[in-house]
């Protein structure tokens, strides 16, 4: 038998339904805020992410697919979104467009040749969004809002916003220097992979998965104390900002993010729960203002974001989230006989088409496993034909809950059919509800007209 590849998984029946359930959250909740969807490549050149003295993180250094392919083309699976989006974005000339900044979106297959386990696949699924050409706190804020309101959206609880500024390069700089003076004394202490990183990008040794749990990283100088005024007062702007937004959140210091790509704003989104130890963090993102201009475009300030779905799954099902997925098939049609077949194909086709989940029979079972087989689909009416009725222009409807049975002309089954169901619950996205939840109705009275009722602003 030939099986999957390892960190690879195969997402069929109900399963499939939760990941379907998430993209349709993603996809609505983008729509609210005007994001754009946004398909690259699945590959891309390899220098793409892999930019010569560019990116000395894992993801770049060690766990990229890379391939030759026939034409001798040095090729690489995304092991993530944002660099592909940047090249588009330069490629295509968003950034001509006086729209800015352009907004986007995606839902895809990412690749990390990660040792698999428990929410960290080598096939990857991530949604993920970017906002290119503004470098305004307040699309700092939105992002982390964005992606706050996609997990409750889908009903996940106790969610934990960690937010740290990584400063300006100036900041940066300082702070780089500041590190590795730290830690140049601790050097044979640290693994080795942080030692050859020390000198080429000392602050990737604060997110190593060995040396970030030792006394020597805990204790080391953090990047808040190194910003430089101008950062120290943005850092300040976005918490405001998300104050407003009645996002609650934690300065985490020891946030650096596994790319290199970051500057000002770094974030994580945690839950916390035991079953995933390894897979709290279920999405992270932050600003690369250089990114653009260091892959050949024009200086554009930038920040984004990115969920990992395996990590969403297994969240929801830790939190035993109930998702309001619908199980059930509105009707099963019956028959016997081959006259009652053909009327079953008919009937099936237009019923679907005016809007119903139909199923019918496809193996020549007899009556009896037919009604079987309606319950194992839950199916909340059974339409069963017999050619007498049918004659009659006629068929009988039971339904499955009340277990009557009603004779029903053909002309007016439709109807019938919508009165039967109206009360069953439908798959709707509760945008009501959620509305609800955020009780804007009891603003107070400040000039941002927050809902919350220890308000800031008035501080
Ligand atoms: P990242 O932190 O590498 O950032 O990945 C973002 C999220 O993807 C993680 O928080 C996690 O939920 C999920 N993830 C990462 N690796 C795996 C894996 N092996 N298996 C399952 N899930 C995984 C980025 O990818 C950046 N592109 C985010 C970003 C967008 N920054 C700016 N814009």
């Amino acid at each position: 038998m030939i099986t999957k590849p390892k960190g690879t998984s195969d997402i069929y029946g109900k399963e499939a339904k939760i990941w379907k359930y998430i993209e349709e959250i993603v996809d609505s909740v983008m729509e609210k805020y005007n994001y754009t969807y946004i398909r690259t490549p699945l590959f891309e050149a390899t220098e793409l992410f892999h930019r010569g003295i560019g990116d000395t993180s894992d993801i770049v250094t060690k766990e990229t697919y890379d391939f030759v392919d026939r034409g001798n083309r040095k090729l690489t699976l995304r092991p993530e979104g944002t660099a592909g989006v940047v090249r588009s974005f330069i490629e295509n000339k968003m950034y001509g467009s006086e729209t800015l900044p352009v907004k986007c979106y995606y839902n895809g297959t990412m690749y990390r040749y990660e040792r698999p386990q428990l929410g960290r696949d080598r096939e990857l699924t991530q949604f993920g969004f970017e906002v290119l050409g503004t470098d305004d706190p307040l699309s700092d804020a939105e992002v982390i809002s964005v992606a706050v309101n996609i997990y409750k959206m889908l009903g996940l609880k106790d969610i934990k916003v960690e937010i740290n500024s990584l400063g300006d390069s100036e900041s940066r700089n300082n702070y780089r220097q500041a590190l590795l003076n730290y830690l140049k004394p601790y050097q044979d202490k640290l693994c080795d992979d942080c030692k050859a990183r020390l000198e080429k990008n000392p602050l990737r040794i604060l997110d190593c998965k060995i040396d970030s749990a030792t006394d020597i990283i805990k204790n080391a100088p953090t990047t808040i104390a190194y910003l430089n005024e101008e950062s120290k007062e943005r850092f300040e702007t976005l918490k405001d900002y998300l104050d407003i937004l009645e996002i609650p959140y934690e300065v985490n210091p020891q946030i650096v993010r596994g790319l290199d790509y970051y500057n000002h704003t770094v974030f994580e989104i945690k839950v916390d729960l035991p079953g995933l130890s390894n897979a709290q963090t279920i999405g992270a993102g932050g600003r690369y203002n250089g990114l653009v201009k260091e892959l050949g475009g024009p200086d554009t300030a930038c920040i984004g974001f990115a969920s990992g779905v395996s990590r969403v799954v297994l969240a929801l099902k830790e939190q035993d989230v109930e998702l309001p997925i619908k199980k059930e098939i509105d009707a099963f049609i019956m028959y016997v006989n081959e006259d009652e077949k053909k009327y079953a194909l008919y009937l099936q086709q237009e019923l679907r088409m005016a809007g119903f989940t139909i199923e019918t029979e496809y193996t020549n079972r007899s009556l009896k496993a037919q009604f079987k087989q309606a319950e194992r689909l839950k199916s909340k009416l059974l339409i069963i034909l017999n050619s007498e009725d049918l004659d009659n222009g006629e068929v009988q409807v039971k339904n499955s809950n009340t277990k009557k049975t009603d004779k029903i002309s053909l002309e007016y089954l439709i109807y019938y059919l919508d009165e039967q169901l109206a009360d069953e619950d439908s798959l709707t996205l509760d945008f009501e509800n959620f509305q609800k939840q955020t009780s804007l109705t009891d603003n107070c009275e400040c000039e941002h007209h927050c809902s919350h009722d220890d308000c800031h602003c008035k501080d």
